[in-house]
């Protein structure tokens, strides 16, 4: 078998073209321009390129940003004013902290104190709650982007199994909750998981979210299986940096029934869902979700 390969690159253009078109709505009918603050501490550069990767998709999406870039010897003091002066401003409806911080920051600190109405990367403890026992909140973007995938492949997953390899609270577990809610009988799996091929061959949906280079195999994936590929590494070949996923794409598509490539599958739609969840976030504040 050779599996179809989801484009998540295309999805994310649709995605940001509705968002577009439903921002310019809410600017009719109610005069609001949805507003994301991105906030850069240091120098770090994959920060740096994400960010910009942000900017750029909020304008061509019609939304308002703001950016605020303070240095890599920034105080606690200095993030957690300028958190506490987003969350009184009107114009602003989401608020993103590109993580890592430098070391002198505590980041659940920052994360803590950002509005969780206004949390659109969905990282508050609130909003982590709010995923926990099903009520509306923001939903993190990776986990949502790569639900908005899996969907369009298999939209109810009642009798499936699905394996989520990583425990993060920024993806593993918001992504477990996603599919549980979808119905799956859902396994964590982790850095101590015992037999870690033999856990994933029980997966109809397979996530990985590890930060592990090509580490999963096509003889650990159940043939006819979603494969869901959060990585993003950087490794050399032949003296070349190159950018792959969790999963060995190449011995993979010819196990899984439907593959995410890296690049050009999850990552885009991680940019998109932040989008998503700035325009809900004007909505709601509109009184207009
Ligand atoms: N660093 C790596 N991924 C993310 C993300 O999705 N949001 C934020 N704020 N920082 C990150």
């Amino acid at each position: 078998m050779t599996a179809s390969i989801i484009d998540g690159f295309a999805v994310a253009a649709e995605l940001r073209e509705q968002v577009a078109r439903e921002a310019a709505d809410l600017k009719a009918t109610h005069g609001i321009v949805p507003g994301l603050a991105v906030v850069l501490v240091g120098e770090d550069p994959a920060s740096a390129v994400y960010v910009r990767n942000k900017l750029k998709a909020t304008a061509e999406c019609g939304l308002k940003s703001l950016e605020f870039k303070l240095s890599e010897s920034a105080t606690e003091e200095e993030v957690l004013a300028l958190v506490k002066r987003l969350n009184a401003d009107p114009a602003v409806h989401g608020i993103l902290v590109q993580l890592p911080l430098p070391k002198q920051i505590d980041s659940d600190k920052v994360l803590g104190l950002i509005d969780p109405d206004k949390d659109v990367d969905g990282f508050h403890p609130v909003n982590a709650g709010r995923l926990s026992v099903g009520l509306p909140g923001f939903v993190p973007c990776t986990p949502r982007g790569s639900q908005i995938l899996i969907d369009r492949i298999m939209p109810d997953l009642s009798g499936k199994t699905a394996v989520v390899i990583g425990r993060s609270n920024i993806v593993g577990k918001p992504m477990a909750q996603l599919l549980l809610q979808k119905n799956a009988t859902v396994t964590i799996a982790h850095s101590r998981t015992k037999d870690l091929p033999a856990v994933c061959r029980t997966a109809d949906v397979l996530v990985a979210a590890v930060g592990r280079p090509l580490m999963v195999k096509g003889d650990w994936i159940k043939p006819g299986a979603i494969v869901i590929d959060v990585g993003i590494n950087r490794i050399e070949v032949d003296g070349k940096g190159k950018i792959v996923g969790d999963v060995d794409f190449d011995s993979a598509k010819e196990v899984a029934g439907a593959i995410t490539p890296v690049p050009r599958g999850v990552g885009p739609m991680t940019i998109a869902c932040l989008m998503l969840n700035t325009l809900d976030s004007a909505r709601r504040s509109a009184g207009a979700a």
